[in-house]
């Protein structure tokens, strides 16, 4: 086949991708192969009706980003003798899926067809991986794909990937990267962590303390929690709301929303530091134990400068719940999800348990105890927004003391959440640790700093995201699942693709393709052909 593959291109001059040079991530529903190729070359035209010109331009841009040219787009009717054309045909709304494509690859035309721009666009990423992963040398297109048939829709109507942004900053050119490289790959959701104890990430006009105080940190432990020193280096960073406009028109673009998340009532440090009112002891430090390494004064609030679980947190007061809807009144304005995520995780009850204020509430509104209370302060934000005609996510914590009357449950302490959510007819999105951390190790014999823990390719692989304690009336409620990327050690975005790809290939299967057309054995044969579509999108990655 190389032997073959090298005469094709000293003959024609063309760049040949054959028939076993085929890998679609993620695979199609039907891929049926055909004898023949069609020829790409600078005289190809995009043929396409006015409402899906935004879509030909789509392709254009990738096309120009990846390979250096464009194609001439024409706004006509198909014709009968059509010759070396590539078709976007949006259809009237028929019998097929919202996002469903059919592609045909024929001697004179490509055929990309579907109801929706979106579903023309999904054909658009699977026609880019027919091309060849590599740039015509001479600069001269010439690229010969095969002929075949592909129908194809997802599986599941939520195929997400997270960025904790809060660890670490990235920056906007990485953001908008990170969303190109969930695009190929068929997601659909860009869950946007925007607020942590090390960093609060996004402009809110009405308290600039918030980036101005809460966007750094004096310095970042020096290896593995709790580290072994400081590196005295200030950390930070922050997206003023011009940015993230632009971020999010760049997602709408490629049919990914972004769901950002504001977190609470806990991982409210760098908040806390930058508005001490908003914790209930607000004239306490923030307690930093003497074995902590640090960097700079320990007076006063800080913003964390090492990972963990931390105590000091929202306080469930009225200044805090004016703060938070005025943070989303901001927030809401950015960004047209429908979802906004909440966060509810990992809230300790301590300050909560001593506090004479939450004490007095919880008696007052008749609540249980302090879990009552997260459930108290959750509700109330749920409330708010609901208002605004949104809707929240929430990390699986928030089930605890009860759930909130139209709250989605992101399940990540495994798959229990995410069964007793749906048991309560609850929406869910299955990212259990297990499965979805994609800042655990990759191998048992890391050959870099990570989290810790193990999830090895195969293992996101075979995931199945539905429980099979559920019977087909709950399943429903399952949207889909998500691959999580917290960035305690990923310092760099080199480092998050890597600690990402493979696997954000393999979750794009669990979430896209067929559950009956999964082979794990086809899979990891294909990933040769990954490493060069991988090499071409010029990213890093982990290999086997
Ligand atoms: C989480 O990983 N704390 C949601």
């Amino acid at each position: 086949m190389k032997n073959l593959f090298v005469i094709t291109l000293m003959l024609t001059g063309s760049l040949t991708f054959g028939q076993n040079d085929v890998v679609i991530i993620p695979k199609p529903v039907s891929l049926e192969m055909h004898s023949g190729n069609f020829n790409l070359n600078s005289k190809t035209t995009v043929i396409t009706n006015k409402s899906a010109e935004h879509v030909a331009d789509m392709l254009n841009v990738y096309l120009k980003k990846l390979y250096g040219f464009t194609l001439p787009i024409k706004n006509i009717s198909p014709s009968k003798n059509i010759k070396n054309a590539i078709i976007l045909a949006l259809l009237k709304p028929d019998e097929r899926k919202k996002d469903e494509y059919n592609l045909s690859v024929k001697a004179s035309e490509i055929n990309i067809s579907g109801i929706s721009n979106e579903a023309l666009f999904y054909g658009v990423q699977t026609l880019l991986q027919l091309l060849p992963p590599e740039k015509p040398t001479d600069g001269n297109v010439s690229f010969e794909i095969p002929q075949l048939v592909i129908n194809d829709y997802p599986r599941f109507q939520y195929r997400g990937m997270h960025l904790d942004v809060g660890r670490h900053f990235f920056d906007v050119d990485f953001v908008k990267k990170y969303i190109d490289l969930l695009a190929y790959q068929k997601y659909n959701t860009f869950h946007w962590h925007l607020t942590e104890d090390q960093g609060w990430r996004i402009e809110i006009k009405k308290y600039p303390r918030l980036t101005s105080v809460g966007a750094y940190r004096n310095g970042t432990i020096i290896g593995h929690h709790p580290g072994t020193g400081n590196d005295d280096t200030r950390e930070g960073g922050f997206y003023t709301q011009e940015q993230i406009k632009e971020i999010v028109k760049y997602a709408q673009d490629r049919y990914i929303t972004i769901i950002p998340e504001i977190e609470m009532p806990g991982h409210a440090s760098a908040a806390i530091a930058a508005y001490p009112e908003l914790s209930c002891f607000p004239n306490e430090p923030t307690a930093i134990s003497d074995k902590t390494p640090w960097s700079g004064s320990r007076e006063g609030k800080q913003v964390q400068q090492t990972w963990g679980v931390f105590p000091d947190v929202f306080c469930p007061s009225e200044y805090t719940f004016t703060f938070l809807e005025n943070v989303l009144d901001e927030v809401i304005a950015l960004f047209p999800s429908k979802y906004i995520h909440i966060g509810g995780d990992e809230c300790p009850k301590d300050y909560w348990k001593r506090s004479e204020f939450c004490q007095k509430l919880i008696k007052d509104k008749n609540l249980k105890d302090e879990h009552g209370l997260q459930s108290y302060f959750i509700q109330r934000i749920e409330k708010y927004l609901n208002s605004k005609g949104r809707s929240i996510i929430g990390w699986d914590e928030i089930l605890e003391g009860g759930l909130a009357p139209n709250a989605t449950v992101m399940s990540w302490r495994g798959e229990k959440g995410g069964i007793e959510a749906a048991k309560q007819h609850h929406d869910v999105i299955m990212t259990p640790t297990t499965y979805c951390y994609l800042d655990y190790s990759q191998t048992k014999n890391d050959d870099s700093l990570t989290i810790g823990g193990f999830l090895p390719l195969d293992k996101v692989y075979n995931y199945e995201p539905i429980p099979k304690e559920l019977d087909a009336s709950e399943a429903r409620y399952i949207l889909g699942a998500q691959g999580n990327v917290w960035t305690e050690y990923m310092a760099n975005p080199q480092k998050v693709e890597y600690m990402i790809f493979p696997r954000i290939s393999a979750l794009s299967e669990v979430v896209w393709s067929p559950k009956d057309s999964k082979d794990w054995n086809t899979f990891s044969s294909e990933l040769p052909g990954m490493y060069k579509r991988y090499d071409f999108w010029g990213i890093s990655y982990f290999k086997k």
